[in-house]
């Protein structure tokens, strides 16, 4: 029997969600939500969904349709009371980053999925990136000894400029709809990314922020520096003011490591000779071209840990830690 699905928030990510769902043999997309009726109809005319919502409809979807997970691809100031709406509802769910904008929204989710066995996943694909794991393990096996330094370089011209939200509304560059600005949006990947390859952090110990490229009171360009518990320091570097680059530098003992995430020749390292290191070599040589996107590979996983009753990640505490480091160094700048 297949999962039922449905969606809300029929925008430009909530159609690679689709995209991911339709092609997953186990679920069938039954229903869709959107703000606006004409948004609904056009997704499901495109990926051929039996029963669409619009305006406050998701609640009834939730309530009516009997849905055994849901994707949540609103804007962010609605993903807290769409996932809570959602788990009172007995529904498994996938949220889209950052999972909430505030500390007493993650709180809330957090007493409502303490009451109920549901799976709640967080949408950080980044993580899905094929040879992402292979760095994991890498770093596991003392590859470049001790880590001491890590830093993420992740920039783009921004929603509107270097991708197309679809939503007429416009809410990226509202700060009340979108809970800050481009820390918000892209430094919960970075953080989470990081948080996978080196462990939990520990505090947040400095933020810098400007804007620079758009009419926004929030920051597009910021940086933020702080302490893992394990003593590695990180610093993330975020941008909606710069080309696009997704750039991590592993520093440790033995060497660094440089990952271009975007790139099909991803690695380089100092020194040289740890190109004679059997993982690096092994590396070097594969084929890091993408076979399955990032989003899908996701989607799968969510798909299989449903079926299987079992909870992986990125789980609600990967999405609540990537909010509390935004919320951390949000606090420090208004603490200036
Ligand atoms: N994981 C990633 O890398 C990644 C990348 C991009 C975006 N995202 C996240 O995905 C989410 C959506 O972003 P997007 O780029 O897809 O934005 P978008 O194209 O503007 O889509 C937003 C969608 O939400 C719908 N919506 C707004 N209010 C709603 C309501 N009250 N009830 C139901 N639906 C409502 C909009 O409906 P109408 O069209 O009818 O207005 C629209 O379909 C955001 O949280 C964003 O951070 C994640």
């Amino acid at each position: 029997m297949k999962l039922k699905v449905g969606l809300i928030g029929a925008g430009g990510f909530g159609y690679l969600h689709l995209s991911g769902y339709k092609r997953n043999e186990n679920c069938e997309i039954t229903a869709v939500a959107s703000r606006t009726e004409k948004s609904a109809r056009k997704a499901a005319e495109k990926f051929n969904i039996p029963r669409v919502y619009w305006g406050d409809g998701w609640r009834k979807m939730l309530e009516l349709e009997k849905l055994d997970a849901v994707s949540i691809c609103s804007p962010n100031y609605l993903h807290a009371q769409m996932t809570l709406e959602a788990l009172k509802n007995n529904c498994n769910v996938l949220c889209e980053k950052p999972i909430a904008i505030s500390q007493k929204e993650l709180y809330e989710i957090e007493k409502e999925m303490k009451s109920k066995e549901l799976i709640f996943f967080s949408s950080f694909q980044k993580r899905y990136i094929p040879f992402i794991s292979r760095i994991k393990e890498m770093i596991k096996n003392n590859v470049l000894g001790e880590i001491n330094l890590v830093r993420h370089f992740f920039s783009h011209y921004g929603p509107y400029t270097s991708w197309r939200p679809l939503s007429e509304q416009k809410w990226f560059f509202d700060a009340d709809k979108a809970g800050g600005g481009v820390l918000m949006d892209l430094g919960v990947h970075s953080i989470d990314l990081l948080r996978y390859l080196i462990g939990e952090y520990d505090r947040v110990e400095g933020y810098s922020h400007n804007t620079t490229c758009k009419k926004i009171i929030k920051e597009d360009n910021c940086n933020v520096i702080f302490r893992f518990n394990n003593g590695v320091l990180g610093t993330i570097m975020i941008s909606w003011c710069n080309e696009p680059l997704d750039i991590i530098e592993l520093f440790g003992t033995k060497g660094m490591l440089k990952l271009d995430l975007q790139s099909k020749e991803p690695l380089s390292y100092r020194p040289k000779k740890l190109r004679r290191n059997p993982a690096i070599k092994e590396f070097l040589e594969g084929d890091h071209s993408m076979k399955i996107i990032p989003q899908h590979l996701l989607i799968n996983h969510f798909i299989d840990c449903i079926l299987k009753g079992r909870q992986e990640n990125p789980d609600f505490n990967d999405g609540k830690r990537a909010v509390e480091f935004v919320l951390e160094a949000y606090s420090k700048s208004n603490s200036d």
